[in-house]
């Protein structure tokens, strides 16, 4: 049941700004969905199709553990800490009235901190660090949110002029919600680049050059890069470790009268 306590306070703001004209035409009071990015093509597991026909799943991890969780500065076969600089990367996922949306799964990928994925098909010449993760996996709790230590990824070049900046890929699904495929970017940190580290100021700049970034329309792009805060009072952050807010809005699937979804879902059901 939706009730004023737990609409949350941007909503609320939003409320006071539309006015009485705002209050009638409740559709423009809904949170965009947050921007689709590229899933790219480095995600640990691969669709591909099978000798009957059918889509199989394929691991293509160069790296054969196990760990899945939401920690990814160490593996559990392995005894030390991933390489590079350490952080949360949290936020609340919402549906479109910006109420939080409990039990949403939340999936992340990233580069080490060279910039290397653990993927079969990254070309890039550089090592992999066989204490990170890679991959990980959280669940929203009732307030909405997610959590994730991981560390910062990073650059790597994607083609001859192009240097893709740190980023971490997410993506999230939830029943009765279109799964969200899109990616995180940094504000205000440090990063490695063909070894070497570069200042906070050569990320402003790859973020602006970024291809992927840039067909990001230019209101949503600010939501999609996050900048670090100290931990908070209450919020059991590690000493010494940065905290970057991503928050996600997914998108419902329409449902007609019958409560089953309508044409524009079914379609994206029908195979590749
Ligand atoms: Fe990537």
């Amino acid at each position: 049941m939706t009730t004023h306590a737990n609409v949350s306070r941007r909503r609320l703001l939003q409320l006071s700004l539309g006015g009485a004209a705002g209050l009638l035409a409740s559709p423009a009071l809904a949170a965009d969905p947050t921007p689709v990015q590229p899933e790219g093509p480095f995600h640990p597991l691969a669709r591909a199709r099978g000798a009957n026909g059918s889509i199989v799943t394929q691991d293509r991890r160069l790296l054969p553990y196990l760990d899945q969780d939401s920690d990814l500065t160490f593996v559990s076969d392995e005894p030390g800490a991933a390489i590079g600089t350490q952080l949360i990367v949290t936020g609340i996922v919402r549906d479109e009235n910006d109420l939080p949306l409990a039990g949403a799964n939340v999936e992340i990928w990233q580069a080490c901190v060279s910039g290397k994925y653990n993927h079969r098909s990254d070309p890039n010449n550089e090592w992999l660090d066989p204490e990170f993760q890679y991959w990980g996996r959280a669940t929203t709790g009732a307030d909405g949110r997610y959590v994730f230590r991981t560390v910062v990824p990073g650059a790597y070049r994607a083609s001859g002029s192009w240097i893709r900046p740190p980023h971490i890929h997410f993506k999230v699904s939830r029943l009765r919600f279109r799964e969200l495929i899109t990616q995180m970017y940094f504000e205000g940190v440090s990063f490695y680049y063909a070894n070497r580290f570069y200042p906070a100021e050569v990320l402003t700049q790859l973020n602006l050059r970024d291809q992927i970034l840039d067909g990001v329309p230019a209101p949503a792009r600010p939501g999609v890069i996050a900048k670090g805060r100290p931990g908070r009072p209450g919020e059991n952050v590690p000493d010494g470790l940065q905290v970057f807010e991503f928050d996600i809005t997914l998108k419902a699937i329409q449902r007609g009268p019958d409560d089953r979804p309508i044409a524009d879902d079914l379609t994206r059901l029908l195979p590749v």
